[in-house]
């Protein structure tokens, strides 16, 4: 193009490459900026469809199918409504740098033209040097084209390397891993607060757990009980004080090792769509034989299941009752034969036929040992039944330590877990004609 005329080809290059290089960025953040709120608000709206799917029977029971419905309808109009502005601002984008490329070939002609009645340039040239130009507008755009691209990806992109430079607040690999776990747990004052929640969770708490030994944690709803149990399995650190478990600070664990000394029930047990079996072994299959799996969860319940525990129990653990779902989630615990066993007792679920049967499985585990095996436990308690299992008993209050003593001792030191606990839970077994 510049051997054939290189006066054309400068125009063509002036009125053409800045401002097409112009419009690429322009371009690229404008349908950048789009671009991120178009997965936003994509991503709203599918969060409300599975979270309504999932929790398809609370949505009905409470009449909410219309507002959950209009709800959605609106997540889905405003990510139309993105959709439009996209479309409208590509379209504008895309008109501009056509009508860009049309005005510097309409000037380039004119020009041409222009040299051609002057005697400076032969028809010839000008045709062959327009079918150049060509190509070259069409070099541009798919030049603008990728540079706009480029423009669009960025945001998502920062965002991913921004997740990906992330570093775990807790290190997996480092640390010790001594020979032997006793199972001895010691909290030293202790304080801990949720972050962005001003208020804490924890403060100054202490106590002992020697090996061997049981701890049934106590308290109102809202004390800090599950939030306790969090950080002795070290899902949390506190923010002031130290957990020890044998003496070491859990920090100085490697956390591999450290949290397969522990067996944890959660409160609300989550269990995964695969077999009884399966949500058992989670984590190390096939290290279980079935016959220990089913007598883990209470062979009775599992054997009268249609497959035993083969049988698939849905996702989330739908398929089984909260009071089943609570057996497997402690199977699941104590199969591993851990050292210390957290379990954040559910306030409801289990009847008294189960109850006895898990009782009867954590009283092997604390304090008869099975098969050489005997391990540490700190249960938060809602039954008196289990209060009664335990060595010693703390009574958390918003976050703080109000007793601790043995069971029976408590039960007559006229405090919060003799009158709210022990002497209500007393009379409502009595009431119900339950041993205490
Ligand atoms: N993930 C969280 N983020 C922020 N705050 C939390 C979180 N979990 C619990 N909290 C707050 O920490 C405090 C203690 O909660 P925690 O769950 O430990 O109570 P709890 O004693 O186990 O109660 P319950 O007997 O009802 O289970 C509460 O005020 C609660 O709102
Ligand atoms: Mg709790």
């Amino acid at each position: 193009m510049l051997l054939t005329e290189w006066r054309l080809a400068l125009l063509a290059l002036v009125l053409r490459a800045p401002l097409l290089a112009r419009l690429a960025v322009v371009a690229g953040r404008v349908v950048g900026l789009y671009g991120v709120a178009q997965q936003r608000a994509l991503n709203a709206a599918n969060a409300l469809a599975a979270e309504a799917l999932a929790q398809a029977q609370t949505v009905v029971a409470h009449a909410a199918v219309r507002s959950v419905l209009d709800e959605y309808d609106g997540r889905v109009r405003e990510y139309m409504r993105v959709i439009q502005c996209t479309l409208v601002s590509e379209t504008a984008l895309r008109f501009t740098r056509l009508a860009i490329d049309s005005l510097a070939t309409w000037l380039m002609l004119a020009a041409g033209l222009h040299a051609v009645l002057h005697h400076r340039l032969t028809l010839g040239a000008l045709t062959a040097f327009y079918t150049y130009s060509d190509v070259f507008a069409r070099g541009c755009t798919s030049a603008q084209e990728v540079v706009s691209t480029l423009c669009t990806m960025r945001p998502a992109c920062a965002r991913y390397f921004e997740l990906l430079d992330r570093s775990p607040a807790m290190a997996w690999g480092v640390g010790a891993t001594p020979d032997r776990c006793e199972g001895a747990l010691e909290v030293r004052n202790v304080s801990f607060a949720y972050a962005g929640r001003r208020e804490g969770a924890l403060h100054g708490v202490s106590f002992r757990v020697p090996a061997g030994t049981s701890l049934a944690i106590v308290g109102p709803s809202g004390a800090g009980k599950s939030s306790l149990l969090k950080l002795l399995l070290r899902l949390y650190d506190p923010d002031e004080g130290q957990v020890l478990l044998d003496g070491v600070d859990l920090r100085c664990l490697e956390l591999g090792w450290m949290r397969s000394r522990f067996g944890y029930v959660p409160q609300q047990p989550l269990l995964f769509d695969a077999t009884i079996a399966e949500n058992v072994c989670f984590g190390e299959p096939g290290t279980v034989d079935e016959e220990s799996v089913a007598a883990a969860c209470a062979a009775a319940f599992v054997a009268r299941l249609p497959d035993g525990v083969r049988t698939r129990v849905g996702e989330g653990g739908k398929h089984l009752s909260g009071g089943q779902r609570q057996r497997i989630a402690i199977a699941r615990a104590l199969v591993r034969r851990p050292r210390v066993l957290l379990w954040d007792e559910a306030t409801s679920s289990l009847d008294g036929e189960s109850e006895r049967a898990v009782q009867a499985t954590m009283q092997a585990a604390l304090r008869d040992g099975h098969a050489g095996w005997r391990c540490s436990a700190v249960v938060v308690a809602h039954r008196l039944s289990s209060v009664l299992c335990a060595d010693m008993v703390l009574v958390l209050r918003e976050g703080r330590v109000e007793e601790f003593g043995s069971p029976s001792e408590l039960s007559h030191a006229g405090g919060w877990f003799e009158q709210n606990f022990f002497g209500a839970s007393r009379d409502h077994q009595g009431a119900t004609g339950q041993e205490v």
